[in-house]
């Protein structure tokens, strides 16, 4: 028996599958690793717990399934997008790696668009200057520390900065490059007139390969240290949400998919990336060659359900959080949440709003408030949603993975408040799952990522949208969509006041 390995380099902890050619998982394992957000806004993390977490779990991983290492033949990466991690000349490190969801970068954002046009970018590299992206954050390393800036010989993204250190070669795949804003998305090459308007050199850039290219085997000490063979192949991987949508089969025009993981994601595949989506929606390189998707993002979305337990019921298991939270009515007996707990994309690029519960009741308990939020990152999910519809998009139905596919009670929410069948996966892994794909068809087991999703794929249930639930929800959902406007000025002013 042979297997392949998809390492998935998550926000809050890496975590490897070990799949075999007919896609079932037969091993799993997961390392956690710390966030640092020394102020409000800001989010980093030391790229060496990156490194030396993935290789305990590529470990751990084939010991704990009992499989010999020798019949492990690929290994391909998943990665959280847009961190921004600085090399000098000799490899190493410069600072710590700057999050996606870090936002200290607004007025660098400003200044792309002014320095580049918002019209250039939105031609070029198909998207708006976020927080979130890498330029603004390589630019606010710049203006801030200029001494580390002139150190750097080139910049990776997290993936890509692990894949560096397990085999030695420096590559950045395009669907995450994608999430720089740095790239041409149709040309798929570095783009020489944004570096130059704001000032980036493009020796800064590492080389571009696609999501399936092979890379490199790995390094003798990292064989030794994983007691994987130095011979496994290595494939570049994708982005975590291109990979996500590759393990769910999206990769045909109609499928839609939802992920609730630290971020939520609403994402559809796409075929062109010739269109204008005016920037209301991410537009990226898919990890399959020569196509694309859409998504909008909610900064926190599992990472506001985490917030909650860790703040409020610590002890309680999420599976006891859930249940209770079910035990609730639609609306959470009056009680609405906004998840923007470290500020918001989708639909609303602001780095300052922070999250409101409203209309709290002196009859409500707790767990009408783990409704709220559960409900709140769904409507905030559905935002994403309706803009998609609004694209043009025929959307059949929505596939549903991360956190938010864990429990039936959420797959009923997300169904009600999309008004959309929601489709659960067996064995579903997250982009864990999209990442070992993009090592199977690089070892040779499929011709293409399609082939081997409808091989891997299996749908377990579909829930269906209940219609009072649908009318309910839809009566919520507009005044959930009145909260951002009502307090984006008192979360300004409150600004002031945060760590
Ligand atoms: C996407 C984004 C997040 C991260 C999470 O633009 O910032 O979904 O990829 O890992």
């Amino acid at each position: 028996m042979e297997y392949v390995i998809g390492v998935d380099l998550g926000t809050s902890a890496v975590k490897v599958l070990l799949v075999d050619r007919s896609g079932q998982v037969r091993g799993e394992w997961t390392e956690s690793y710390p966030l640092h957000q020394p102020h409000s806004g800001y989010s980093e993390q030391r790229p060496d717990d990156w490194v030396e977490k993935t290789i305990v779990a590529l470990r751990r991983v084939w010991e704990t399934a009992g499989v010999s290492p020798e019949s492990i033949v690929g290994l391909s990466f998943s990665g959280q997008m847009h961190g921004l991690v600085l090399l000098d000349g000799d490899g190493n490190v410069v600072r710590n790696a700057i999050l996606w969801n870090d936002t200290r970068t607004t007025k660098e954002c400003r200044e792309i668009e002014e320095k580049a046009g918002a019209e250039a970018l939105l031609s070029i590299a198909k998207n708006r200057a976020l927080e979130g992206f890498t330029l603004p954050k390589l630019l606010w390393v710049k203006n801030h520390e200029p001494h580390l800036y002139e150190r750097a010989r080139v910049f990776l993204l997290p993936k890509d900065y692990v894949r560096f250190r397990l085999t030695g070669h420096i590559a950045m795949d395009v669907s995450d490059a994608a999430g720089t804003l740095l790239l041409d998305i149709k040309t798929k090459t570095w783009s020489e007139t944004i570096a130059r308007a704001v000032g980036v050199d493009l020796s800064l850039c590492p080389p571009l390969v696609e999501a399936t290219a092979f890379v490199g085997t790995l390094r003798p000490d990292v064989a030794e240290r994983t007691g994987l063979p130095s011979s496994v192949n290595v494939f570049a991987g994708g982005a975590d949400n291109a990979c996500g949508a590759v393990g769910a089969g999206i990769l045909a025009e109609g499928r839609m998919m939802s992920s609730i993981g630290t971020s939520g994601v609403v994402l559809a595949y796409e075929q062109s990336g010739e269109k204008d989506f005016a920037g209301h929606v991410h537009y990226f390189n898919h990890a399959e060659p020569d196509a694309y998707y859409i998504m909008g993002v909610t900064l926190a979305a599992g990472y506001s359900f985490d917030w909650w337990k860790r703040t409020f019921a610590e002890a309680a298991p999420i599976a006891e959080i859930v249940k209770r939270a079910a035990e609730s009515p639609i609306g959470a007996n009056g009680l609405l949440f906004t998840p923007y707990l470290v500020g918001e994309r989708t639909p609303y690029a602001d780095a300052d709003i922070r999250g409101s519960f409203i209309g709290i009741d002196s009859a409500q308990t707790k767990w009408d408030f783990a409704r709220a939020v559960m409900e709140g990152i769904t409507f905030s999910l559905n935002e994403s949603v309706e803009i998609i519809k609004a694209s043009g998009k025929t959307i059949d139905s929505v596939v549903s993975i991360g956190g938010g596919a864990k429990s039936a009670e959420w797959l009923q929410i997300q169904a009600d408040i999309f008004g959309l069948p929601v489709e659960k996966l067996k064995n579903e892994q997250g982009p864990g799952l999209g990442a070992a794909m993009i090592a199977a068809c690089g070892v040779g087991w499929f011709d293409s990522l399609k082939q081997c999703a409808d091989a891997f794929k299996q749908v377990e249930s579909v829930v269906e949208p209940r219609p009072d639930a649908v009318a309910k929800y839809k009566e919520l959902f507009s005044i959930y969509r009145e909260i951002y406007p009502h307090t984006k000025e008192l979360a300004k002013r409150l600004k002031a006041f945060r760590p």
